[in-house]
């Protein structure tokens, strides 16, 4: 199904001259699926974010039995750069086999509104390279950020 918004596609060699830590988090995303606890949905979801220093945190979606309970793989790998002190991020890059690939769930992209600007960047990928470029400002433009 062709999604709601525009994706712009950006052809391989063009993020290597980017951004060098882009291959990287792909490759840690891709990763961090393979270790992906999905036994309930068996869907696999494995996310790596670039922070401003150029680290990389993966993570990967972990269901429980307790559907409710379930962590998604954004939200994991913006959990494990909070537990190294690292909270500035500059982009996201999201691996699945869903074709077109899947966009975060809106959970997940509240997480990333605490923490990055309406052009943080969301690179969508298969397990074969990215296929695409958003924004969290095109996916979430109205985020929940002023506790009254
Ligand atoms: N999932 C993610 O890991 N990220 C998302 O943004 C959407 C959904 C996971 C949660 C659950 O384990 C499976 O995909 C099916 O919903």
């Amino acid at each position: 199904m062709p999604r709601p918004f525009k994706v712009t596609v950006i052809p391989e060699e063009q993020m290597d001259r980017e951004d060098p830590a882009l291959k990287q988090a792909f490759e840690n995303a891709v990763r961090a699926r393979d270790n992906a606890y999905a036994p309930y949905s068996r869907f696999k979801v494995g996310a790596a974010v670039v922070t401003e220093k150029g680290n990389i945190f993966s993570g990967c979606n972990v269901e429980n039995a307790s559907f409710g309970a379930t962590i998604c793989a954004e939200r994991g790998a913006i959990l494990a750069a909070n537990a190294s002190g690292e909270r500035d991020y500059r982009c996201i890059v999201v691996v699945t086999d869903a074709r077109p690939p899947s966009v975060p769930c809106a959970l997940c992209l509240q997480v990333m509104a605490e923490f990055c600007s309406p052009g943080f960047e969301v690179f969508l990928a298969g397990p074969e390279g990215i296929e695409s470029l958003t924004t969290l400002g095109e996916l979430l433009p109205q985020p929940f950020n002023e506790v009254p």
